[in-house]
């Protein structure tokens, strides 16, 4: 029986017009989730489990067509911040049909017309995207977006060494006639993130405590969305091309053009095949489904097409996706197990999660006994409860999680949450006691005694002295815990006070560690100030966040006195941010820590050679939007001197807008937008003149 045999079967009690509103709304917020914010919640098998349903009811139901569900749209991946220059697709960027069943695969490959081959590839699972070529000179870069239109990401794309930048017009050869590259080519792939990259990443990111990236797909499209390409280009992305387009292109079969694509020096994979029949396809599919395991880049698939481009042709399109191809999804591994306790782990930052104590259970070669269970809202959604065996899943994540629970009947899992009466989620910290809170439009219980809570007062004291922060050898998450417990250390300011003799008297650690630790700590008093803020561990203040702040507040004096209007003024400092640092200057057990720092010789302002070597700030506060081409510098390089100013880069002009750097040929949507609101351009000649006097 195929896995998808055994999920549960749609039983809401819910008219079809009601499931059908609900199924759209739940999937156009998880079109947001997954290509927008890189987040979603909801497993891929889910989403397209809900996909088929809807499908399903609105086949059944042509009464409640409405163009704008998501079954007749991909989703889009454009993102609300205007940060890139939006792009009209010359070709719709489809996707494709996809199936987890094989049967429904050789249904598929058996009515196609006799004789026709079919291309095998590997299905990537990364972001699509396209690529434009114009008299061999990669020219854009362009997400699918919402299909029509796409974000240009083109300085980040330039970023992957593997795809060339020009392709050099040698004579390449196509059934023995020599063939030029076109004036105008599009090529079409996927961007990824290598499972190594992903994992380093991802540990760089709990150093930092920021939040991780579930897998490497998502980690992908969040680089892919970033404004540094310096940081793109450090995180080390990949790309395979499986899709040509054109005008009067070379070739009769997608195979072919694959094969140019290659000779012209794109990086198109080896794991292809030209099948001739389903067992060949068939074939292809079985070695692949373990073979990939294997593979640098994470791949969720297969994906069949037609290989002759007239025969594509004949066979067309639907508004998503052509009828020549086919995708088959890999089944996440999946396993039943008895949910025997829910534990709560606090963690550094106060966050309350449960974890899922499980009767241990092979998945995908590993022995699974515990998963995550990320909040509350979760588990009520999934309706579970201690002694109910659950379905556990490992998909593209590295992470098991648990994906639904085995019912009596085969319901679908309840929304609601109205059957899981047996679950309650703590009201205290399962660690000091305190009451939790829950902040508003936040999925998470909080511990909010975070000068006193024990997992906490460790994490802040890990974060101290991390290598990025004050950069104290020596102390690392078991001597800190060990002098923890000896009463040594409670707060970050106890680090300064530690003595040489009270170090040396602690089981495993001695006179040498004692005079290691001490002489780092007499070193971290030269930590800078952007770093010491940074080693503060205010909530959602990272080391870049840090840096902007203490480049504006040249000392913590200047800093405690500032106003919420005053730092979310900076870039990078949102709402949330400034009230976090407002919140944590209110509290007198920080203020007396800070005492304690400064009494101790730490860093709490910038040094006067600092002060001297920084850039005048002269654009502080200016939002600034950049249009057209210029002489002097490139786009680049002005948007990098808006910044060393102080200023902030906006990609729409809007009220918020001082002034418009305007080179030549400046868009005309942006020209008008300026001249009805009444926004000042600014050439050139007159910027440099600005800042260079
Ligand atoms: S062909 C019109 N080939 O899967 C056909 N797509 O849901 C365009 N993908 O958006 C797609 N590997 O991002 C094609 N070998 C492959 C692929 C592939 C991954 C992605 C692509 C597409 C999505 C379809």
């Amino acid at each position: 029986m195929d896995l998808f045999d055994s999920l549960p079967i749609n039983d809401t009690g819910l008219t079809a017009e009601q499931e059908i509103k609900a199924l759209r709304e739940e999937l156009r917020e998880q079109n947001y989730k997954y290509y927008v914010l890189s987040a979603p919640t909801m497993s891929d098998r889910e989403f397209d489990e809900k996909m088929h349903r809807l499908q399903e009811l609105e086949a059944a139901h042509p009464e409640l067509f409405d163009p704008n569900s998501p079954t007749q749209k991909v989703g889009s991946d454009i993102s609300k911040i205007d940060s890139f220059p939006r792009i009209r697709h010359r070709y719709p960027m489809l996707s494709l049909a996809n199936t987890y069943s094989r049967e429904e695969v050789e249904d598929w490959v058996r009515k196609l017309p006799p004789g026709v081959e079919i291309v095998a590839e590997l299905k990537y699972d990364g972001l699509s995207i396209s690529l434009w070529y114009e008299h061999g000179r990669l020219v854009h870069a362009v997400t699918r977006g919402d299909g029509t239109e796409g974000d240009d990401v083109l300085p980040n794309i330039r970023t992957i060494p593997s795809i060339p930048k020009e392709i050099k017009n040698s004579k390449f050869k196509i059934n023995n006639s020599e063939v030029a590259v076109p004036a105008r080519l599009e090529l079409r792939g996927e961007v990824l993130l290598p499972w190594e990259r992903f994992e380093a990443l991802n540990k760089q990111r709990e150093e930092q405590e920021e939040p991780l990236f579930a897998n490497p797909r998502n980690a992908a499209s969040g680089t892919l969305k970033l404004q540094d390409s310096r940081e793109v280009a450090r995180r080390g992305l990949t790309c395979f091309l499986y899709y040509m387009l054109g005008e009067q292109l070379p070739g009769k079969t997608h195979y072919e053009r694959l094969e140019l694509a290659k000779q012209w020096g794109f990086p198109v994979s080896d794991a292809i095949k030209v099948c001739k029949n389903v067992d060949e396809v068939m074939a292809f599919i079985a070695y692949w489904d373990t073979e990939r395991k294997n593979l640098p880049v994470a791949t969720d698939g297969i994906v069949l097409k037609v290989n002759s481009l007239a025969e594509q042709e004949e066979l067309g399109y639907t508004a998503k996706s052509p009828r020549w191809a086919i995708a088959y999804k890999f089944a996440a591994e999946r396993q039943l197990t008895l949910l025997k306790q829910i534990t709560y782990q606090v963690g550094r930052t106060g966050v309350v999660t449960p974890v899922a104590n499980l009767e241990p259970v092979q998945l995908s070669g590993t022995m699974v006994q515990r998963a995550t269970l990320h909040n509350e809202d979760f588990i009520r959604q999934l309706g579970i409860a201690e002694g109910d065996r659950v379905y556990v899943e490992k998909g593209g994540e590295i992470i098991p999680k648990i994906v639904g629970k085995e019912r009596p009947t085969q319901t679908l899992p309840n929304r609601d949450g109205e059957d899981s009466t047996d679950f309650s989620f703590p009201k205290n910290c399962p660690e000091c006691g305190t009451p939790l809170v829950r902040v508003e439009g936040e999925a998470a219980w909080r511990c909010p005694n975070e000068l006193s809570c024990p997992p906490q007062l460790k994490g802040r004291l890990e974060h101290f002295v991390s290598r990025k922060a004050m950069n104290i050898e020596g102390l690392g998450s078991e001597t800190i815990a060990l002098l923890y417990d000896k009463g040594l250390l409670h707060s970050i300011a106890d680090i300064y006070d530690l003595r040489a003799k009270d170090i040396a008297a602690q089981e495993r650690l001695g006179e040498k560690s004692a005079q290691n630790i001490l002489a780092s700590v007499e070193a971290s008093k030269q930590v800078p100030w952007a770093r010491v803020l940074f080693a503060l561990g205010i909530r959602m203040v990272g080391e870049t966040t840090a840096k902007k702040i203490a480049k504006r507040f040249r000392s913590i004096d200047a800093l405690q006195w500032a106003s919420k209007d005053e730092l979310t003024g900076l870039e990078d400092v949102g709402e949330q941010i400034a009230e976090n640092i407002v919140a944590y200057f209110a509290d007198m057990r920080n203020l007396e820590i800070i005492t304690r720092l400064q009494a101790a010789g730490v860093q709490l302002a910038s040094s006067e050679t600092e002060v001297a070597a920084s850039v005048p700030q002269m654009l502080e506060g200016k939002t600034i939007v950049i249009s057209g081409t210029f002489s002097e510098h490139s786009r680049d390089e002005y948007k990098q001197m808006i910044e060393d100013y102080g200023g902030k880069n906006s990609g729409s002009v809007s009220r918020k807008t001082d002034f418009i750097l305007a080179g030549e040929n400046m868009g005309p949507a942006k020209l008008e937008k300026a001249n009805s609101l009444g926004v000042r351009l600014v050439s050139e000649q007159e910027f440099l003149q600005m800042l260079h006097g």
